[in-house]
């Protein structure tokens, strides 16, 4: 596996894949992989011709008091992982090569409306960091194809949005959330949690199992419902910031006739953010 830290180096390496008629796949991450980005890679190597995988920890997309300086870095261990899996390039650059200007005197790539809702309503700024960062990094990779994990749905649909809006040449595939043997799903921030709140932690995901079951069995009143979910996370410690029944296609308030639709959800245990979703059809 290539490392590579500046844009001409990997601009020079993509380049002689590029009159091969090859597919090119990517994975861009924030590092600290687990079992979740393993899987986009894996899929990747599965459907592909070359993987490129980029470890960037953005400081765009983190607010004022967030986890940008804790969040976990672990290359060593992420280059194990990548190396086993056969990755061809790994891509870590610096914030200086990311952001040559400086952060603040960067264009931005804006998705209206979608990055303001939900978990961008809480995270300020967090949605116009994470499609500016990865409108770069395309940008810089040029695959064909990228992967994004379906637990960052509104993350994903961004994304999508965005492609389709730029007319961007690139497969957006969505992954399936990888999940503990308990139900909580993969995510880096799951470290900060404590034993006890650990615990804890997969009812999020059975909250949702259980909205999902009432719905099935016919339940009419979502916002009834919605407010059952929010009053059993408190009774696990949770603080939600909100867990909504939403449509698929626009993370509008779903109603009871349609027909696909996603619940979602992010709630504090602690000082730890998770989130988590459901669709169904
Ligand atoms: O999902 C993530 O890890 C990040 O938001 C991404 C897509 C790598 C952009 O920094």
């Amino acid at each position: 596996m290539e490392i590579i830290e500046s844009v001409t180096a990997l601009r020079k390496h993509v380049s002689s894949w590029r009159d091969t008629k090859r597919r090119l796949g990517f994975v861009p991450t924030m590092g600290n992989l687990h079992q979740g980005h393993l899987q986009l890679v894996e899929q990747s190597r599965s459907i592909t011709d070359y993987t490129v995988v980029s470890i960037f920890v953005n400081p765009m997309q983190f607010s004022a008091g967030e986890d940008y300086k804790t969040y976990p870095r672990t290359l060593t261990q992420d280059c194990d992982h990548l190396v086993a899996m056969g990755v061809d390039v790994l891509f870590c650059p610096s914030v200086d090569e990311m952001y040559p200007q400086g952060m603040e005197a960067t264009t931005q790539v804006e998705v209206p409306k979608l990055s303001y809702i939900l978990c961008g309503a809480q995270r300020a700024g967090h949605f116009v960091g994470v499609t500016t960062v990865v409108s770069k990094l395309f940008n810089m990779v040029q695959p064909d194809v990228a992967f994004f994990g379906e637990k960052d749905v509104q993350q994903l649909l961004i994304i999508k949005r965005m492609v389709a809006d730029l007319v961007m040449p690139i497969d957006i595939v969505g992954v399936a959330t990888v999940r503990e043997a308990d139900g909580l799903a993969m995510s880096s921030r799951n470290n900060y949690l404590s034993v006890e709140q650990r615990r804890y932690a997969p009812e999020l995901y059975n909250t949702l199992l259980f909205m999902v079951k009432r719905i099935e069995q016919g339940e009419q009143d979502l916002a009834a419902l919605e407010n059952e979910a929010l009053y059993r996370l408190k009774t696990y410690t949770f603080k939600p910031e909100y867990i909504v029944i939403r449509r698929q296609a626009d993370l509008m308030p779903a109603a009871v006739d349609d027909a696909s639709i996603v619940i979602l959800t992010a709630a504090m245990l602690g000082n730890t953010r998770l989130i988590d979703n459901i669709s169904i059809d």
